[in-house]
């Protein structure tokens, strides 16, 4: 069989490990393996598509970003893009796609295995926003790169006796914050899920205050709103490939550190994490669950289940359709929330 491998998206520690995890499964099996190049971007035109042979898996486990190369390019956005698509994996003699990423590349994947495309998919994003699978690709290392920033930020906070406000990202999903803030002792967390007026943040250092902590760390995300900062719609001309507005731009953190030091007086600094969240060496837990993922899609060619991805549930590696998982964001539970309020 000849299998093709492809990754969409914004980039995220792990994936060589799921591409390599796919390659060598299917090249032991005596497949042929390709890898198409920068996501469905290598679907279009006359296709960009290379071949895969053992050396191109050999020490790419513990590489960040993606060997293959990734895109927010969306065939479904271009005219005439789908057949594009269909016609490049007939005529390339596809016999089956690995897709990689998060809702938009799987949208795609969905709608190319409703479609009669031989396509699997494998869930990657590290905002951990897709529905069903409790595990994305990427996730864990972005959020282990929030807790080292905010222990390096605890440091420094308390030597000044500021208020540092941590901007990550996580896009309209508060995952990144509450994870990274909890794992990070965050003294606040703003998420978009639940959103707090800039009134309720100005209390809540005061209240610090008055109990005699000298020193606050905010963690915000890219995507929260709030009266008085910047909304989303506002930056609607900034957008990507995709079509996303791109959050980072809104200024969220810088913004909110500003207001803060203005309203209570108190020297208040702003980190934005930007891409460092998504750069380096993917995490050992990352690297383990997605081999698992990548053999799991493996496992899914091999049945010609097209239109299904494996997901985790449950700790194990279990299978759900592209297009349930795709269906809408998974997004942040009170439960979650209120756990990281409690240690405010
Ligand atoms: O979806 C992953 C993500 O890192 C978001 O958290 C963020 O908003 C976006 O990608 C940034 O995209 P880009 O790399 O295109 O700036």
């Amino acid at each position: 069989m000849k299998i093709g491998i492809l990754t969409g998206g914004g980039d995220a520690p792990g994936l060589n490990a799921a591409i390599r995890a796919v390659g060598r499964r299917s090249l032991f099996d005596g497949h042929t393996v390709v890898g198409i190049r920068n996501g469905w971007a290598g679907l279009l035109g006359d296709g960009d598509i290379v071949s895969l042979g053992r050396p191109a898996f050999s020490g790419i486990l513990p590489v960040g970003g993606t060997v293959l190369g990734s895109s927010r390019v969306n065939p479904m956005k271009r005219e005439g893009g789908r057949e594009e698509v269909l016609r490049n994996l007939q005529h390339h003699d596809l016999e089956a796609l690995v897709a990689i990423g998060g809702d938009d590349t799987l949208s795609v994947a969905a709608w190319l295995a409703e479609n009669g495309a031989a396509v699997v998919g494998v869930p990657k994003t590290m905002d951990n926003d897709l529905l069903i699978t409790e595990y994305c690709i990427g996730f864990d290392s972005a959020v282990s790169v929030v807790t080292e920033a905010l222990d390096r930020l605890h440091t420094t906070a308390t030597s000044h006796h500021r208020v540092m406000v941590c901007e990550v990202m996580g896009r309209d999903t508060g995952w990144v914050a509450v994870m990274g803030g909890l794992a990070g002792g965050a003294d606040m967390i703003i998420i978009p899920e639940f959103p707090v007026t800039l009134d309720e943040v100005v209390a809540h250092l005061d209240v610090r205050q008055s109990a005699g902590s000298d020193f606050s760390i905010i963690v915000v995300s890219e995507g929260a709103e709030m009266q008085g900062l910047q909304s989303k719609d506002d930056t609607a001309g900034i957008r990507d490939a995709f079509g996303h507005v791109q959050l980072g731009r809104r200024g969220v953190g810088e913004t909110l550190a500003r207001i803060i030091e203005e309203r209570t007086g108190h020297e208040t600094r702003a980190t934005v994490l930007g891409h460092v969240q998504r750069g380096g060496s993917p995490s050992a837990y990352d690297r383990i669950w997605a081999t698992r993922m990548g053999a799991g899609a493996y496992e899914l060619v091999l049945a010609k289940r097209w239109g299904d991805m494996p997901v985790a549930r449950c700790g194990a590696v279990d299978t759900a359709r592209i297009a349930d998982v795709v269906a809408e964001q998974r997004r942040v539970p009170r439960e979650l929330y209120e756990l990281a309020q409690v240690f405010y």
